[in-house]
């Protein structure tokens, strides 16, 4: 079947194989020619590893210095008569392709990381394959849902205020326009709901198996990635219930560090990203203005960044830079700080200037539509030029390949 990019709102519906592994191929590329990441982990289990900051990641941690294998773990789909699969099943079958040539373990396995059989496979697989330990762990979950161990129900993430609603405008990928958009506030049920699904109680309790289980070496250090973003967008995200979900799993940064250093001397960290245009970001209501003003500004400050960038930075400058003091890596909560460049005061003030004329008729050319729209058709595999996209895929014979 000839495949093209067919999108409802902000949701892609179909995925290019070949062109998702354009998009690792290309991550491979950057990392090989950026500044190396000379003291990195040499054994790396990965949670969500299939797109956005934790493909980017494992990318980075095995081409781009360390040569670390990695354990991914991700809720993908592959082909069927349902259609052509995730992107995400494709970039993990084609990581593992390339890192197997090079001599690298990589491993996948795609399923539920909230459910204890997923642990369990984790745990098999670190013992049969990684030596029995893991010397870093990364937490990139985004999802909507997690299920409640208790009784099976779902607790449901929600994208909304506390407090006042806010109205605005949000991207429609689809009809390429600018569409009223509300955010309305969250009752007490819906903010915890939120912070049960994207806060730190299963970044804890993983980390608490792997104790528990032995598998984290001597030095363990675990990661989350988080966003704040600048007071501009406060009411629509810090201050909402992600953010409150957030300051969650701040809070259990904290607690994780204090936890690995007695038991492993190990240490935890939240990473404070930049805005980026992923599957998950897509979705958060009244954003997406601020991200083509950022976008546009960063771009022609040359400082904008990509997730493989801001991952290569992140530990070739950060986390396993030869002077990684803790005071000298975080900020003074405690943060690990890669939105530094985007909360540049001359950054802000040139978007808060584009954000004050934006309106539906000119946002493609006052913010970078074209940027944000070619970022989002990668991330499906869409877009690259060295992939004929007249071309039949042959979808039988991509069943054969498992991630
Ligand atoms: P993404 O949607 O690109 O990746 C999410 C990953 O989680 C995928 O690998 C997916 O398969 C996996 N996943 C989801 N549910 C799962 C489940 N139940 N079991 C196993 N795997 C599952 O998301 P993105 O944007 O890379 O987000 C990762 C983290 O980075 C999130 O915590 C997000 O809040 C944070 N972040 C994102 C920013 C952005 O602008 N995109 C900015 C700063 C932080």
């Amino acid at each position: 079947m000839v495949i093209k990019p067919e999108i409802q709102g902000v949701v892609a519906r179909t995925a290019h194989p070949y062109g998702c592994q354009q998009a690792v191929q290309a991550q491979i590329a950057f990392v090989e020619s950026a500044a190396p990441i000379t003291q990195g982990p040499k054994r790396v289990l990965i949670l969500g590893a299939s797109s956005g900051f934790g493909l980017a990641s494992r990318i980075a941690l095995t081409f781009g210095g360390a040569q670390a294998a990695t354990l991914g773990v991700s809720f993908e789909r592959g082909p069927s008569v349902k259609g052509v699969g995730t992107a995400g099943w494709y970039n993990n079958i084609y990581f593992k392709q390339a890192a197997e040539q090079q001599g690298y373990i990589a491993k996948n396995i795609v399923g539920d990381a909230f459910s204890p059989q997923i642990r369990q496979q984790v745990a098999q697989m670190i013992r049969d394959e990684f030596d029995g330990q893991v010397d870093l762990v990364i937490y990139s979950l985004a999802t909507g849902v997690r299920p409640n161990p208790e009784n099976g129900d779902m607790w449901r993430s929600c994208l909304k205020t506390v407090g006042e609603n806010v109205s605005g405008f949000s991207v429609d990928l689809e009809k390429d326009s600018l569409v009223p958009a509300e955010l309305t506030a969250a009752n007490e049920d819906e903010i915890l709901a939120t912070t049960k699904v994207m806060g730190g109680e299963d970044w804890q309790e993983w980390i608490d198996f792997l104790l528990a289980e032995g598998l984290l070496a001597t030095g363990a250090k675990t990661l989350a990635y988080s966003y704040i973003g600048p007071e501009s967008t406060y009411p629509i995200y810090h201050h909402g219930t992600l953010g409150i979900a957030k300051q969650h799993l701040h809070h259990t940064a904290t607690v994780l560090n204090q936890q690995l250093s007695q038991c492993v001397e190990g240490q935890a960290n939240v990473v404070v990203c930049k805005a980026l245009v992923t599957k998950a970001s897509v979705f958060i209501p009244t954003f997406s203005p601020y991200i083509l003003c950022l976008f546009k500004v960063m771009k022609q400050l040359g400082l904008h960044e990509e997730c493989i960038e801001q991952m290569q930075r992140l530990f070739a400058d950060k986390v396993y830079a030869e002077h990684d003091e803790q005071s000298s890596l975080t900020d003074e909560n405690g943060l690990i700080r890669m939105d530094d460049w985007e909360l540049k005061p001359e950054v802000q003030q040139q978007v808060d200037g584009l954000m004050a004329q934006m309106n539906v008729d000119n946002f493609k050319q006052v913010g970078d539509y074209a940027g944000y729209k070619s970022a989002f058709l990668a991330l499906n595999g869409f877009g690259f030029s060295t992939v004929d996209y007249t071309q039949s895929v042959d979808l039988d014979a991509l069943s054969c390949l498992t991630p």
